[in-house]
């Protein structure tokens, strides 16, 4: 939920964790602060608000040539977002300091018995106690990785933490539990990030931490030790395949409309060396041994879940698998009858998400084989799940997520494919039809995406007087309605709701006046008539309509915004990007913070 990153080498120190903050500051934007070593003197500098602010202010305090230093920017869990809280936090002696990302749960009970021991705490934070375990340690053996092992065998929860002693300038400390934390390795110069973009620009070779692993990086080395038994561990270098342009706005007003314009390129990665266009079938080689599942238990959250939520009907039809979905934070904590032959495929972008993270170790815990399909490489989904898909979208920075469902569409997609081949379920002109659909379809987009963003523009701006809004849909487009009405509330903060069309005379259409108006997806397909329907009920009660809709169909609404039928299925990928420009024009109208919405973080680490 938090940002970090960490800097340890030959050049000045405090330029690249400003830069890294703001590659990161998608993970939190409340408060901010950094800590450098000058003159074998911690200095810390924090503030509440966003990076831009703490950079005024570092740079109002001139600091000095440094070569090491940590940053942090915030999402507040214990703890107000004010100067105060915002981390680094310092000892006593104001010789160490830490930052940190998680949640100690035992928290009070541990500054209970330090308070006890006449430690005065300055924040309301969890963080602090980590600080003063650390230095109660360090005051006795002077040893920085005996007393990180004793702080953290003390702490429960989630953590990934950089320390760092001022009498020690040349090192620098890093710990990770159930939070993520990447070193990265440079020539003459070394890092430590949340996430990649932190430090992209300089290094794409990294080491990814485990859980219970400790960091020791100098500007030459890291070495790696286990929390457990204090011993050396021999760890792999990786090269991530993120090129630093991908993590830029590339001339956009803002990432999400720069995410939301990739998406042609990005239907074409995750189809890449995937599909044999020749002899049309899918080569989807991770699941080879996996065997056909008699049940698929989809677990994942927020866009990720309405991705899934889509799958299951791609399941169930194509592939006559039965499919259950589940919102991570409900699966972890009910009673899943997983069987044997079952398979739980989780979805993730960052792959750090805590509750879906959770549903998948309850998954393997129960013995049930797991899929990941997740965008990070080498993120915890994809590290801990039996097969891993990548979506291979590119980093997405825009707290709304865009392409990473678009790509996780496209794998679904494919996975039910997989099986039905597997099945011997596809008519063969049906499947030809759609690998060849799915072959253009990135053209088909590029040229549909300009035309879609002027409609969605003008729409925007007639709409935007609304307090609230429906998004309704049947079949394949009420997980897209879900969607959709996600999309405008997060960015906008106008009130939305996804229903199944079918629904709305169970209740919701009591709230339809002349000022709520009400999106309506109503595709060329068997349910259209039955959603036709249900938008002469809406207008019966003098309800604004937008109708999302194909060429050559008889609907009236207010406004009918058209968009090319590809044939069922494909269609969905048209649908998506309207939905998605229609909530990024009304939220630009409305001027509000398009990226970086207030309350949200880009990767929900806690839980
Ligand atoms: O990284 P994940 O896909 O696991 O994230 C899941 C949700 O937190 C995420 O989709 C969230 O709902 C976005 N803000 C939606 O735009």
């Amino acid at each position: 939920m938090c940002g970090i990153i960490g800097y340890i080498g030959h050049r000045p120190a405090v330029p690249i964790l400003l830069e890294g903050l703001k590659r990161l500051e998608y993970r939190g934007y409340d408060s901010a602060g950094i800590a450098y070593i000058q003159q074998g003197k911690l200095k810390v500098i924090k503030s509440e608000g966003k990076i831009s602010i703490l950079e005024e202010k570092v740079f109002s305090n001139d600091p000095l040539h440094t070569t090491i230093g940590l940053g942090h920017t915030r999402w507040a869990t214990h703890g107000v977002p004010n100067e105060k809280n915002a981390h680094p936090h310092m000892d006593l002696s104001g010789n160490i300091c830490v930052v940190h990302n998680g949640i100690i749960e035992n928290y009070t009970k541990i500054k209970e018995s330090l308070k006890a021991k006449g430690i005065d705490f300055r924040s309301d934070t969890d963080t602090e106690v980590l600080v003063h375990l650390i230095s109660e340690e360090y005051s006795k053996t002077q040893d920085p990785l005996t007393s990180i092992r004793y702080c953290l065998k003390q702490v429960q929860g989630s953590y990934a933490i950089g320390v760092m002693f001022s009498d020690r300038p040349k090192e620098l400390w890093a710990a990770k539990h159930s939070s993520p934390l990447i070193v990265g390795i440079g020539v003459g110069e070394n890092f430590i990030g949340s996430d990649v973009p932190a430090f992209l620009p300089y290094t794409k070779d990294v080491i990814f931490l485990e859980d219970e692993e400790i960091a020791r990086l100098t500007t030459e080395h890291v070495d790696v030790y286990s929390l457990n038994t204090g011993d050396k561990i021999k760890k792999q270098i990786k090269t991530i395949p993120w090129d630093i342009s991908l993590a830029q706005k590339g001339g956009y007003k803002h990432f999400m409309l720069k995410e939301i314009m990739e998406q042609p390129r990005v239907i074409f990665d995750a189809l890449a060396g995937r599909v044999n266009y020749k002899t049309k079938r899918i080569l989807l080689n991770e699941l080879n041994d996996l065997g056909i599942p008699d049940k698929i238990h989809i677990v994942a959250c927020g866009t990720s879940f309405h991705a899934g939520f889509w799958g299951k009907y791609l399941f169930e039809s194509l592939a006559k698998i039965p499919v259950e979905v589940d919102i991570a934070s409900e699966f972890r904590y009910r009673d899943p009858l997983i069987r044997k032959d079952d398979l739980v495929v989780v979805i993730s972008q960052s792959g750090e998400t805590a509750d879906t993270l959770a549903g998948l170790r309850m998954a393997k815990e129960m013995g049930s084989k797991v899929v990941g399909i997740c965008n990070v490489v080498g993120s915890s989904v994809a590290r801990e799940s039996d097969k891993v898909l990548y979506t291979q979208a590119g980093p997405e920075i825009s707290v709304a997520s865009t392409k990473a469902m678009c790509s996780q569409m496209v794998v679904i997609l494919l996975m039910a494919l997989y099986f039905a081949e597997k099945k011997n379920l596809m008519e063969p002109d049906k499947h030809n039809q759609l690998i060849m659909g799915l072959k253009d379809l990135p053209n088909i987009l590029e040229k549909e995406l300009p035309k879609t963003r002027e409609i969605a523009k003008e729409l925007s701006v007639m709409y935007s007087f609304a307090r609230s809004f429906f998004y309704l849909g049947r079949g394949l487009n009420y997980p897209l309605a879900l969607e959709g009405a996600l999309k405008l509330k997060e960015i906008s903060y106008i009130h939305a709701e996804g229903y199944a069309a079918g629904e709305m005379k169970h209740g919701p259409i009591a709230l339809i006046d002349p000022e709520f108006p009400s999106f309506v997806i109503a595709t060329k397909d068997h349910l259209f008539d039955k959603v036709v329907s249900n938008i002469k009920e809406i207008q019966a009660r003098k309800g604004p309509i937008i109708c999302l809709t194909n060429p050559d169909v008889k609907v009236s609404a207010n406004h009918i915004w058209q968009v090319p039928d590809l044939g069922g299925i494909l269609t969905s990928f048209l649908i998506l990007p309207a939905l998605q420009l229609f909530a990024y024009e009304t939220a630009v109208y409305l001027g509000k913070d398009v990226d970086q919405p207030r309350n949200l973080a880009k990767s929900v680490t806690v839980e």
